[in-house]
């Protein structure tokens, strides 16, 4: 393993996954990130149409503006290609066709330039996204909740995650897409729900609180979603919309919360007499009533919280970059050769162990 960890490394991150086209610029240093630039394109008004991503219109897009927007992270940082000492790209789990623009841009600037190449986990780089806000040490405990993927790992260090539990049907994102779907809102959801839910009654309807009983830490959002799309529709009133959303926000951040405290428990038992570390990411870490409920079970638990800053939380490119860095600082880089992979579960014997526990594969990033 070779140590540089007093050499900067500059970084030139690539995320095409999903319906984002982004590129960014972290430069790492004695375990100190700094993101120079970061530029996220979003196709949502492309997709608007259609109601959800629609993977040939995400391809084809990433394809016209990966150049442009990798110009543009390089130039908001005040460089060129030259002063960079690595190219990450994103090369799973998502959209294949999006991730090998990506990946096929970066190995390009790799074979140009001479510089290493990572071929980065999407999800080992939403993993750490907190640590482009603060320093934060290994190990922590993470929920990782976004679009594709709900679940709890234990994350001892890059690369290093065990799989405490995970949605059994459908991702906390998706639970929000579908349901503000069902009340009328545009895709994504789950920012458009945030906003309709404010000033809103969160105990006006009752709504079922899914696994309660359950010893494990898994999750199960269709029981709520079936339930919300039949009250949705016999709701007459704005009064009555507003006070559903509040409802499903509470309720979702209810059941993350609740998963949380099991998983802390058993994390707590194993790493008694350390510092106890909690960290949430992914795009559902971007709402506030998740945020409230999951900083108080933190704190009940003797827990430290921490939460990527919120540009950081949906997907970008800084977070894919830091995540190559990492790498590079271990010594750790990739051929020319890497493969895109719609798959990636982030602990690999987990997932074959039990592989009816999905991380969400029915989302848009599936
Ligand atoms: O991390 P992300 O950008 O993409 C994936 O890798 O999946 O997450 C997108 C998801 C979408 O389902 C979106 O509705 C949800 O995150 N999301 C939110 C909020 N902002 C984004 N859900 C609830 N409240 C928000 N403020
Ligand atoms: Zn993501």
């Amino acid at each position: 393993m070779t140590d540089t960890s007093t050499t900067p490394h500059i970084v030139l991150g690539l995320e095409t996954s999903c319906d984002e086209t982004a590129a960014a610029v972290v430069r790492l240093e004695d375990g100190r990130a700094t993101v120079l630039s970061s530029v996220v394109g979003s196709q949502i008004a492309a997709h608007a149409p259609f109601g959800g991503v629609v993977p040939e219109i995400a391809a084809r897009a990433h394809v016209e503006s990966i150049d442009a927007i990798a110009e543009r992270a390089l130039a908001d940082a005040e460089l060129t290609y030259g002063d960079l000492t690595g190219v990450a790209a994103t090369a799973g789990p998502g959209l294949v066709g999006g991730v090998m623009v990506g990946l096929s841009f970066g190995k390009a600037v790799s074979l140009a330039r001479g510089l290493p190449l990572v071929a980065v986990n999407h999800l080992e780089g939403h993993a750490v996204s907190a640590r482009l806000g603060a320093e934060i040490a290994y190990p922590f405990l993470l929920l990782l909740v976004s679009g594709g993927h709900c679940q709890l790992l234990e994350v001892a260090g890059v690369g290093a995650c065990r799989r405490l539990g995970s949605t059994i049907d459908d991702a906390a994102g998706e639970a929000f897409d579908k349901i503000a779907k069902t009340l009328g809102l545009s895709y994504p959801g789950g920012p458009a729900l945030e906003k309709l839910a404010e000033g809103g009654d969160p105990a006006r309807y009752a709504l079922p609180r899914m696994l309660l009983g359950r010893k494990d830490c898994d999750f199960s959002f269709s029981g709520l979603k079936t339930a919300a799309a039949r009250i949705a529709e016999g709701l007459t009133t704005d009064d009555e919309r507003r006070d559903l959303a509040a409802t499903v926000q509470a309720a979702i951040a209810s059941q993350l919360a609740e998963r949380t405290d099991r998983a802390m428990k058993a994390y707590a038992l194993e790493h008694e007499g350390h510092d106890l570390r909690f960290v949430v990411a992914g795009g559902v870490a971007a709402n506030g009533a998740v945020r409230a409920r999951l900083t108080e079970t933190a704190a009940a638990r003797g827990f430290s919280f921490h939460a990527p800053p919120l540009a950081y939380c949906t997907d970008n490119a800084a977070m894919i970059a830091l995540a190559g860095a990492e790498r590079l600082v271990l010594g750790l880089s990739d051929p020319l050769d890497a493969v895109a992979r719609p798959r990636w579960p982030l602990d690999e014997g987990a997932a074959a162990a039990s592989p009816t526990h999905l991380a969400g594969r029915k989302g848009a990033k599936a």
